[in-house]
């Protein structure tokens, strides 16, 4: 028999990188590779990237410059470059760093095993293209290994809103969406290898028109599964929250009271040019209306600070809005100036302003945080349990809002959704006991 080939890879950048990192081991596997967890015995090593911010996109080259003595070492070793740096940049990363012997873009892996081959053989390969294919019905069908208890599914790719910091749109393309019929089959083959809890992605997950009734209709259908016990979604725009995925919040008992709904500022001047196409007057009343439909409900959030222009009024106004939310958790970032992009021209905050803003936002949003936290003292919630915790006889899994929960109990295994009464709020955990 021959030995298998190993693959490493490693992935940055969103959950959505995450899933189709999963998908190209998948169909690797069928070119005879295995994963490993390092790359020193690899025979191919694959980085999937994001192009978000700049250091995330520079981190690529640095990480390049790291396998030039395994390269050296072992000539047969084939690098390659996938995700939202290889859409953005293509070509130019073999030029700067002339080892990479592959670079594909997002909407092309199901190619990866044609241009796994062709680099094999000795050639550069490449492929950047946006085909009209759905990648993922042309990428190997899943093979029937067990499954961890949570995992995501990719829904909806790509993106047409054009905010006026954001790469993805070019880095992704426009917004697809894969039909329900297969979203739902393959929603059922995860749950037969033992997920009870599915996150659905999507760049723009809410703009999903997969099925007649859009996300809410999808959600819908998926809840009929037996043995599916949670369902989530991630990213959504707050444009596109339409009523019925709003009523779901309220009668759907599997999607879970957490919901990600960036704003990224609350100034009406700044959302005007970042080209949100929302006032946070209206991102405000669509949260009312989401807690009329499910009090309960979690909010978390992205922020920009020092967009271009932002002046310290300015920021107050995201302050303010931050304070009438009340998240339950936030992803908070500088701006970070991306080539290509109408905000890149236009006129930049200081770094130091940008520092100052960054750190009085995340003091207030980690205040906010932990007191929800905290208030979770006392109270009955579900938790899906995940894995072993760090102390012995203890289990680590998700609340419905989705803290990290630990409990020490006898026969609990991932997979086991209990009732768990919190006791303890720690920086960034909670402790239970079974009820
Ligand atoms: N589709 C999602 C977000 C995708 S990018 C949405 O519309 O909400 C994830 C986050 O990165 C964004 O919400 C934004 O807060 C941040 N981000 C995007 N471009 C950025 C930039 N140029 N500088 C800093 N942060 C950025
Ligand atoms: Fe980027 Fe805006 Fe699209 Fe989100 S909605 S991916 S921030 S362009
Ligand atoms: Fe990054 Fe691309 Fe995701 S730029 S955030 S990996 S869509």
């Amino acid at each position: 028999m021959t030995q298998p080939k190993k693959l490493f890879i490693k992935t940055y950048g969103c959950q959505m990188n995450v899933y189709d990192s999963e998908r190209m081991a998948e169909a690797m596997g069928g070119q005879g590779y295995v994963q490993t967890d390092s790359p020193d015995d690899a025979d191919m090593i694959l980085l999937n990237t994001c192009h978000i911010r700049e250091k995330a996109a520079e981190k690529v080259y640095s990480e390049l410059g790291r396998y030039k003595g395994l390269k050296s070492e072992r000539p047969d070793l084939k690098i390659g470059v996938a995700g939202c740096v290889a859409q953005a940049e293509g070509e130019e990363i073999m030029r700067r760093q002339p080892m990479v012997d592959l670079v594909v873009g997002p909407q092309s892996y199901h190619r990866l095993p044609e241009l796994e081959a062709k680099a094999r053989g000795g050639e550069k390969a490449l492929d950047t293209d946006f085909p009209e294919e759905d990648k993922f019905e042309r990428l190997k069908s899943r093979p029937k290994a067990k499954r961890g208890p949570t995992a995501f599914l990719t829904v909806q790719e790509g993106c047409d809103k054009f905010c006026a910091f954001c790469v993805v749109p070019y880095t992704r393309g426009a917004e697809v969406s894969r039909p329900a019929d297969r979203v739902l089959t393959e929603a059922r083959d995860l749950v037969e290898r033992g997920v009870r809890e599915l996150t659905l992605l999507g760049q723009n997950v809410n703009a999903y028109h997969g099925h007649d009734r859009g996300l809410a209709g999808l959600i819908r259908e998926l809840a009929k599964i037996d043995g599916l016990e949670r369902i989530r979604f991630t990213t959504s725009h707050p444009n596109d929250m339409d009523d019925d995925l709003i009523a779901a919040h309220g009668d759907c008992d599997k999607l879970m009271p957490y919901l990600h709904l960036p704003v990224q500022a609350g100034s009406d001047r700044i959302l005007k040019r970042m080209n949100r196409q929302h006032t946070a007057e209206q991102y405000l009343r669509l949260i009312e209306r989401l807690r009329a439909a499910r009090p309960d409900l979690h909010l978390s959030g992205d922020f920009i600070v020092g967009f271009p222009e932002e002046t310290e009024e300015d920021f107050r106004d995201t302050m303010a809005l931050i304070e009438a939310v009340q998240y339950g958790s936030a992803f908070s970032f500088k701006y970070s100036e991306r080539p290509g992009t109408p905000a890149a021209e236009r006129p930049q905050v200081s770094e130091a302003e940008k520092d100052d803003r960054l750190q009085r936002l995340q003091a207030l949003l980690t205040r906010q945080q932990r007191a929800l936290q905290d208030a979770m003292v006392g109270r009955d919630v579900g938790v899906l349990f995940e894995k072993a915790g760090r102390l012995p006889g203890q289990m680590v899994g998700k609340s419905d809002y989705l803290h990290a929960v630990h409990v020490a109990a006898e026969g609990l295994q991932p997979g086991d959704l209990r009732p768990v009464r919190i006791v303890e709020s720690g920086p960034n955990s909670l402790k239970g006991v079974l009820v």
